[in-house]
């Protein structure tokens, strides 16, 4: 394999939109661990389906936002981005499904896959 194949991958139809309706999730078996692939109100992401701190299953894990600091709410922070990253059911850290970034360890971050539709198709570059 040439280093451009590896770069820009073989696409793979992994579900219909049907399938992945927004909130829900699929993982299909691409790579060593899967890949999951999350449907965020109507945009499609596909993130590694491997904890890089200890090696969780993190598509096993739950969807839900980010807290930022607010003075107004009681204890000083809201939640905000519903559903944009995705929580390790091991320890707790959080991914951003888009890029795959940590705020925990960023040096971390895993890898994430381009998404297209394709009529009722969700295709993964992977
Ligand atoms: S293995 Fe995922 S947070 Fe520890």
């Amino acid at each position: 394999m040439t280093n451009s194949e590896l770069a820009h991958g073989r696409e793979h139809v992994v579900a219909t939109v049907d399938e992945i309706p927004p909130g829900e999730h699929k993982v299909v078996p691409i790579g060593r661990y899967g890949v999951g692939v999350y449907n965020v109100r109507g945009s499609f992401y596909a993130i590694a389906n491997y904890c890089p701190h200890e090696g969780g299953p993190l598509c096993v894990g739950r969807t839900r936002g980010t807290n930022v600091a607010d003075e107004s709410r009681p204890g000083g922070a809201r939640e905000t981005r519903e559903g944009e990253f995705i929580y390790c059911p091991w320890h707790q850290w959080g991914f951003e499904l888009a890029t795959g970034t940590t705020a925990v360890k960023p040096e971390w971050s895993i890898r994430t896959y381009p998404v297209r539709i394709d009529g009722h198709q969700v295709v993964i570059t992977a």
